[in-house]
């Protein structure tokens, strides 16, 4: 997709999150539906959700797509290496990441972005997989971290 469609359709996407997580301000509902908003309205997302720190457990959350693993290896892969540096990383190509862990050997590119409370603390991440390579880019990152803080209501 060219960047000025997806910043297009990125952006028509928020609009409708913002209408549809007015209705509730239950975290896990909020994340229920833009997992479901965004998995089947962006072409490449083949796995698309949400995993949440527990008890300093990295567990999955509401997603959409194949079945995936439900505890992530502390300190291994994309997921646990966003919430450490505390930061959006994109992945081009996961079999050059040296400890990324496969739930489904079909995913070939990545992005993953913390989700922060209201003090700032990072509570877990949205994590995206692709069955392409190099699907991801700096648009998908702002317009992520965007649409993930939507889910943590400010009311
Ligand atoms: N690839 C992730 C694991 C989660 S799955 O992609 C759904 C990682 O390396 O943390």
């Amino acid at each position: 997709m060219d960047i000025k469609k997806k910043h297009g359709r990125y952006e028509r996407l928020y609009k409708q999150l913002e209408e549809l997580l007015k209705k509730t301000d239950n975290p896990i509902s909020r994340m229920a539906t833009v997992a479901a908003v965004l998995h089947h309205k962006m072409d490449c997302y083949f796995w698309t959700g949400f995993y949440l720190l527990n008890d300093s457990k990295l567990l999955v959350g509401p997603y959409q797509g194949p079945v995936a693993c439900q505890e992530l290896t502390k300190n291994k892969g994309v997921c646990w290496a966003a919430i450490n540096e505390n930061t959006t990383i994109v992945v081009a190509d996961v079999h050059q990441f040296t400890d990324h862990i496969a739930c489904d050997a079909r995913s070939k590119s990545e992005i993953v972005v913390p989700m922060r409370n209201n003090n700032a603390e990072v509570i877990g991440v949205l994590d995206v997989d692709s069955k392409y390579l190099n699907s991801f880019d700096d648009v998908d990152a702002k317009w992520l971290e965007k649409i993930v803080k939507l889910v943590i209501s400010n009311k």
